[in-house]
């Protein structure tokens, strides 16, 4: 570490310490902001930490919609997002007009919001899922008919897992998932034939079809790093290859290389936050979550409903 970076860690730990602020971040953030994050996650568990804590400002270390979640868990406090222009594609591909038309279309059906939704989208919604508890939440619910937004692929996923529903997707989809295919990870698994195969949901279909494991990103690190296998092949975004050589340092994690997206499975959102903007952001307490109260008063009964559920 230089001495640059040891004097901007020193100095957002003491406006931390000042203000009473807690740092939340994703495991797709880089790998310094997961190394002062007071907690680390994936998106089930940062809404929880979310509504959790007892300190006075958020930083959410993470894309759009995951600080905007902790908002609507948290109106009282001050949730400051590091970069304002750090959002989700995905999350961008259902609109609010969209899925209310398909909800007037389908008036017996549940709407299902992945947690991947921007606000306006969730107050749409009868529950949210993260991608750790979609299954279970599905099959709690009493509707057999099901609009899933918007990722296409984890309501596929779900859709197989509970085939008594009827599902209706929304085609939404996460490139950098997208975009890693089943014959990649095949040609990993040549070269390392022992190797377990674990991805996330959001992964298009086929490529979840080969793997050994499915799920989210903690669930991802819970097998990869306790497996008997001493290889095992990363599905997901590149960031996770930091807590799993923390965690579990004696065993080789392989990602695999994406041509066609920024060179591996990497979420340049994600990427857009970055030390500097943490300490901007605490310093001045600028890029501030601020939601209509409407907005939060909506958006929050589906987020309690899954909460309740799981
Ligand atoms: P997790 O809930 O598995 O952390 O996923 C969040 C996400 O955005 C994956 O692309
Ligand atoms: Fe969105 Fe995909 Fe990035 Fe997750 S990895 S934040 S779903 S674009």
């Amino acid at each position: 570490m230089t001495v640059a970076e040891r004097t901007l860690i020193d100095e957002i730990n003491e406006l931390r310490e000042k203000k009473n602020a807690v740092i939340l971040a994703h495991y797709y953030q880089r790998g310094e902001i997961q190394d002062i994050a007071d907690f680390i996650g994936d998106s089930l568990e940062l809404a929880r930490r979310a509504q959790e804590t007892n300190a006075d400002i958020i930083v959410f270390a993470g894309v759009k919609f995951m600080a905007e979640t902790a908002k609507i868990l948290n109106p009282e406090k001050k949730v400051l997002h590091p970069n304002p222009e750090s959002g989700c594609p995905m999350a961008d591909m259902a609109t609010y007009e969209g899925v209310k038309k398909l909800r007037e279309e389908h008036p017996d059906a549940a709407v299902v919001a992945y947690v991947n939704t921007n606000a306006d989208v969730k107050t749409l919604a009868d529950v949210i899922v993260t991608s750790r508890n979609a299954v279970k939440v599905v099959k709690a619910l009493k509707e057999d008919k099901i609009i899933f937004v918007p990722d296409q692929f984890l309501g596929g996923f779900v859709a197989q897992q509970v085939p008594e529903k009827e599902f209706i997707l929304w085609k939404g989809f996460c490139p950098p998932h997208f975009n890693l295919s089943p014959e990649q990870l095949l040609e990993l698994k040549e070269k390392y034939p022992d190797a377990k195969i674990a991805v996330h949901p959001e992964c298009n279909t086929k490529t979840s079809e080969i793997a050994d494991f499915v799920g989210s990103t903690s669930q991802i690190i819970e097998f990869a790093t306790t497996c008997d296998a001493e290889n095992v092949i990363i599905g997901t975004e590149v960031g996770l290859k930091h807590q799993l050589e923390k965690i579990n340092p004696n065993k080789n994690y392989i990602f695999p290389v994406n041509a066609d997206y920024c060179g591996t499975v990497h979420c340049c959102d994600m990427k857009k936050n970055t030390l500097d903007k943490i300490k901007e952001v605490l310093e001045n307490e600028t890029n501030e979550i601020v939601l209509p109260e409407e907005v939060i008063e909506k958006a929050r009964k589906p987020l309690d409903r899954m909460l309740e559920i799981v």
